[in-house]
């Protein structure tokens, strides 16, 4: 994540009163959170807050994951209460879980240890690798120096998001890192440490294993990240892949949503047109993702340097590939 900026109290209050202003739209809406995500400061931080009570699943589920990038102690109290709270959508309560691990803190661990078994399997995994997560990086801060070393290797990626597991070794060979990815048998937290090293290594072998795991496995959050990255990779191979992702009406809406944005982060003229057919689907999750994944897609394709509310003008973060640090995982 990259550094925060200072902005004039003005900004944030401008930025509130828009956030609050019953006329503004979805779209709207996302600009304003990526600026607020962007700003240092309590106050900034206290109107992201506000966006948890938007009617909109989507946006409180955008809300929790840059609440997590940000990786503020301050957000772990309001955190865990949206993890707590069963009647929450489970979309919004993962990203919640997945936001404590990036946190980090000692604060953080009791939450995701509340939830390891959670009813909601997608809950219940991303603790259990949340988890992992913070125990992986307080074991390699403790190591001797040629773990930290070889653990530096692992994480190295042009990536600029906070993932919630580590990479694998970069030297793993792809065949490997292909057959973690889909074995059904492996922890969840290995198979995901070879999805990142698949995006690392980038390239259509890497592509190709990565949407072979749509058809075969079972976990939705799993599928979930991988489109995700997928997004973030931005190769046009991966198209004819996520665009039967978000056709098929049987697949958690948490997984077409992150296709819906992963095409719209390829940007290609056939996304577009799949994106405004979609933007109709009679889940909303999907349909809204249609909709924010076209504004962000005009946004740049309109020579936008940093897709945000103009009022705001967020920090310069990059996610490496040349476009502004991508929308939640
Ligand atoms: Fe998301
Ligand atoms: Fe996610």
């Amino acid at each position: 994540m990259a550094a925060l900026v200072e902005r004039d109290a003005a900004v944030v209050e401008g930025l509130l009163a828009k956030l609050r202003d019953p006329d503004t739209d979805l779209p709207a809406k996302y600009r304003i959170l990526f600026s607020l995500r962007g700003i240092a400061g309590r106050e900034a931080h206290a109107a992201m807050l506000e966006g948890l009570k938007d009617p909109s699943a989507l946006f409180r589920h955008e809300v929790a994951y840059c609440l997590g990038q940000r990786q503020d102690p301050a957000a772990v109290a309001t955190l865990r209460t949206i993890l707590k709270d069963e009647r929450e959508h489970p979309m919004v309560r993962h990203e919640a879980g997945e936001a404590l691990g990036a946190i980090g803190t000692e604060e953080c661990l009791q939450p995701l240890r509340e939830h390891l078994q959670d009813p909601c399997q997608e809950v219940a995994h991303t603790c259990q690798l949340a988890l992992q997560r913070i125990e992986h990086f307080a074991a390699a801060a403790a190591a001797a120096q040629a773990a930290a070393e070889a653990d530096a290797n692992a994480t190295e990626s042009r990536y600029y998001s906070v993932d919630p597991t580590p990479a694998a070794p970069a030297s793993t060979p792809l065949p490997q890192l292909a057959s973690s990815l889909l074995d059904e048998e492996e922890p969840i937290f290995q198979r995901y440490r070879a999805m990142f090293a698949l995006r690392n290594r980038g390239g259509s072998e890497a592509v190709q294993a990565l949407g072979s795991s749509f058809t075969s496995a079972r976990s939705a959050l799993l599928k979930h990240e991988v489109a995700y990255v997928l997004g973030q990779m931005q190769d046009a191979l991966a198209f004819a892949t996520l665009k039967r992702v978000l056709e098929d009406a049987n697949e958690n809406p948490m997984v077409r949503h992150e296709a819906a944005e992963a095409l719209g982060s390829i940007a290609a003229p056939e996304c577009i047109t799949l994106l405004k057919q979609y933007a109709a689907d009679p889940e909303p999750i999907v349909a809204d993702s249609c909709v924010v994944a076209l504004d962000m897609l005009e946004f740049e394709q309109s020579g936008g340097f940093q897709y945000a509310d103009d009022g705001g003008a967020a920090a310069l973060a990059s996610d490496g590939a040349g476009k502004e640090v991508s929308a939640s995982a």
